[in-house]
């Protein structure tokens, strides 16, 4: 399947895992570019010595293109940039803050540039800006999240930018990405549907969890405090819930949310820790190797399309 962004990054399928922080490293990333998508390697969180050393290590399970995701809002985001121009990735993606100081240093290391974007307004000035692509990733999506759905974000954003745009948020299947590739979108990024592969190392009781949760699992924390973020219902998110319509100081939240992404991804606990997952859950009900993931996507995305041309001739 060609499309501009296969054609952008020089990969076989439009299919981008993206980055989950304390979840997506070498192993992942590297499974996703070997079966013909882009992995990402989540930088959120991490050192830049752990970045250099999972930029290393990725470089040596697959000579195909991967890309760096730069959560803005740390504070050693200068420390991830200098590290990503030095070892030379083929792409990042850039969000949670303002990625346009980093363009030209990115640029001069001929690193392609997608920023995660919001809204209209951001994605023509990130496409001003000299933007390679841009991920819209709709509320329905797990982790940090914004107040737009993913139908909503296509329908406003792809008629008004001329790059490609990458869709993602509640897109875990191939009907899935059929419909953002119709709706204009040149690929799409994935990453609940990721969690459940034998190549990603997030905690084994997490994946359980995920496949025992039912489409009406997943909850949304800090929505009133415009730090929203999507994970399955448990512990976590119920005295999270309940401080925020308590009105309770933002620290106060920030501290109970402290680790707790780690808490569920590393160590296993899915009822005291952040279990990031998006709203598309009826579908993940199985572990499968990347490769598979992706052909059984791929074909599934190949049948939706050939039948969407007969809806015509009825
Ligand atoms: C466990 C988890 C961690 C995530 N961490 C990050 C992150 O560090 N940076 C980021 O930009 N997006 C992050 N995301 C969002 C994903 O990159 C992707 O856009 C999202 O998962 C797409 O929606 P989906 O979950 O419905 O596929 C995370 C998502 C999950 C599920």
């Amino acid at each position: 399947m060609r499309t501009r962004l296969t054609e952008l990054l020089t990969i076989k399928y439009p299919i981008i895992q993206g980055g989950m922080a304390w979840t997506s490293e070498s192993n992942l990333v590297s499974a996703v570019s070997n079966a013909g998508g882009a992995g990402i390697i989540a930088a959120g969180g991490r050192d830049k010595e752990w970045l250099r050393n999972e930029i290393r290590k990725t470089k040596e399970l697959t000579d195909k293109p991967f890309g760096v995701n730069v959560a803005l809002l740390h504070p050693n985001k200068d420390d991830i940039v200098e590290v990503i121009c030095e070892e030379k990735v083929a792409f990042v993606t850039l969000g949670a803050g303002n990625p346009l100081p980093y363009f030209a240093k990115l640029k001069k290391a001929g690193i392609k540039i997608i920023p995660v974007i919001p809204n209209v307004k951001i994605a023509k000035r990130m496409e001003a800006n000299g933007a390679d692509a841009i991920v819209i990733e709709g509320m329905e999506g797990g982790g940090h999240i914004g107040t737009q759905t993913t139908m909503a974000m296509m329908t406003n954003i792809i008629p008004q930018v001329t790059i490609p745009v990458i869709a993602a948020g509640g897109i875990a299947d191939g009907r899935g990405l059929a419909a953002a590739l119709l709706m204009g979108a040149s690929g799409v990024q994935m990453g609940s549907r990721f969690l459940l592969t034998a190549e990603c190392r997030v905690h084994p009781i997490v994946k359980e969890k995920i496949i025992q949760a039912t489409d009406t699992d997943s909850e949304v924390t800090g929505y009133s405090r415009g730090h929203a973020v999507r994970g399955l219902r448990n512990s976590f998110t119920e005295k999270y819930l309940a401080l925020e319509r308590s009105g309770a100081p933002q620290e106060a939240l920030d501290q109970l949310a402290q680790g707790t992404n780690r808490l569920a991804a590393v160590e296993g606990d899915v009822e005291n820790g952040s279990v990031q997952v998006g709203q598309s859950l009826s579908v993940l009900k199985e572990v499968k190797s990347v490769n598979e993931v992706i052909e059984e996507l791929m074909e599934q995305a190949r049948q939706t399309l050939e039948s969407a041309s007969k809806i015509l001739s009825y």
